[in-house]
């Protein structure tokens, strides 16, 4: 293979060390210069001493880089960091949390495959599901991915791939992943996670039985807003034979800055995402006695219908919260209202963020299937970030005071909405929700 190889510390492996000295130390290595922060290799190519070398390493002879399209050091060094951390055997790094969702599953199936998914996932994965697959002759059953027996009855037949989000963008369903994983090898399946949400601070997939893991690196391992990135984690087999070809032949690479960035972001990993959890658990508990909320969903809350399994899957409840104010009247007026939190479709940020979904990621869902998964007008999705809890408090509470709109109790009635049609579903919108008379 004609990949650079030797990312491992010198100081040992990253094996005997817990979870947040990989974060810091996982995959580094030091060029000659000894550098204390990783070395930044802004190049796409590389130089070969001779002809013979190049020969010997396009034949995977020779453990040295190729090409930046094919790998990198920064970029193998955020790989390897991944991969301790995640406890997968191997990563390969992609420019954006699509692209590693698409690499992830493009990169395995053909016409005539079959994909059984959970419903309620983010706009541009249930596109890639709803619209681009079936294109290709994939055929996608969607399942109600806090259900069991729709797990099995889907699973019944050989299945090729289930893909699943736990907990989902936006509504925040619990998936049993070690049941699911059971259901999906029994069916011959490889079992796919969407992690974003619970981060692999908090949630582990591949302990619980799942065999690939996909991150928008974009979000709470970069932390501050700056760059995209995303990562696909999983056997060494997988991303060797089909992972890597489909990577260094179709380009979505990520480039070797915005490895450098992600790097330092997941120094500090662990740290953002336990404060900012602890500090949604709070905000989830306050938003619960607003008259104006007429629904939380936490999933570290006794309240969330799958309390006891997010548990069992997560260490916290994560830092995304979704609440009810009634209408898309009421929920508008609270973001415009908001002076510190910051609308902003994108999540896992140090500033946090709300987002309308109905109206943003998930626009282009029919109404009936935003419905089906508990979409509501009413909702906003919130970020929680690194403010001081109070000051969020003070925040959210003056937007929710009094709103006009919003009742305790006239929770959008889409939200229970639970009909186990299929519903047509058009997918994908990223519009940007911009808030007017906004103070910046
Ligand atoms: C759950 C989930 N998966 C994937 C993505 C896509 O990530 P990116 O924007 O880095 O492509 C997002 C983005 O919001 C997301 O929320």
């Amino acid at each position: 293979m004609a990949r650079h190889e030797s990312g491992r510390n010198k100081r040992g492996s990253a094996a005997g060390w817990r979870p947040r000295t990989r974060m810091v130390h996982g995959g580094t290595t030091r060029s000659a210069y000894g550098e204390t922060s990783e070395a930044m290799f802004l190049t796409s190519g590389y130089v070969y001493e001779a002809p013979e070398q190049a020969e010997a390493r396009f034949k995977g002879e020779d453990h040295g880089y190729i090409y930046s399209r094919f790998g990198n050091p920064t970029v193998a060094m955020f790989e390897q960091r991944m991969c301790a951390l995640e406890g997968a055997e191997a990563a390969w790094a992609t420019a954006t949390g699509m692209a590693a969702v698409n690499a992830a599953l493009f990169c395995q199936l053909k016409s005539g495959d079959r994909v059984v998914a959970a419903r309620a996932l983010f706009g541009s994965n249930r596109y890639i599901l709803d619209e681009i697959l079936p294109r290709f002759g994939v055929k996608v059953t969607m399942v109600d991915g806090t259900d069991l027996i729709d797990w099995r009855r889907a699973l019944k037949q050989r299945t090729q791939v289930v893909f699943l989000e736990t907990p989902s963008n936006p509504g925040l369903e619990i998936v049993d992943l070690g049941a699911v994983a059971k259901l999906a090898h029994a069916a011959g399946a490889m079992v796919v996670v969407d992690n974003v949400f619970a981060t692999p601070v908090l949630q582990r997939p591949l302990e619980m039985g799942a065999d690939v893991v996909v991150y928008s690196a974009t979000k709470h391992i970069d932390g501050h807003g700056r760059v995209l990135g995303g990562v696909v984690l999983g056997p060494k087999e997988f991303c060797d034979t089909k992972v890597m070809p489909f990577i260094r032949h179709t380009g979505p690479s990520l480039s070797p800055f915005n490895a450098w960035v992600l790097l330092k972001g997941l120094e500090t990993l662990d740290l953002r995402v336990r404060a900012a959890s602890e500090t949604a658990a709070a905000l989830a508990d306050f938003l619960a006695e607003q008259h104006s909320v007429a629904r939380v969903l936490y999933p570290g809350r006794k309240d969330h219908p799958q309390h006891a399994l997010a548990m069992r899957q997560m260490e916290m409840g994560g830092t995304l919260i979704s609440i009810d104010v009634g209408s898309k009247e009421a929920a508008f007026e609270m973001l415009r209202r908001l002076r510190l939190v910051v609308i902003s479709n994108n999540l896992g940020d140090a500033k946090s963020m709300v987002t309308h979904p109905a109206t943003t990621t998930h626009q282009r869902l029919a109404p009936e299937e935003r419905a089906h998964l508990g979409i509501t007008d009413g909702m906003v999705r919130l970020s929680v970030g690194l403010e001081d809890v109070e000051d969020l408090r003070k925040d959210l509470g003056r937007a929710l005071a009094g709103l006009r709109a919003g009742a305790r109790g006239r929770a959008d009635s889409a939200a229970v909405v639970k009909s186990k049609a299929k519903t047509p579903a058009r997918t994908g919108g990223r519009g940007a929700l911009r808030g007017s008379g906004r103070r910046r």
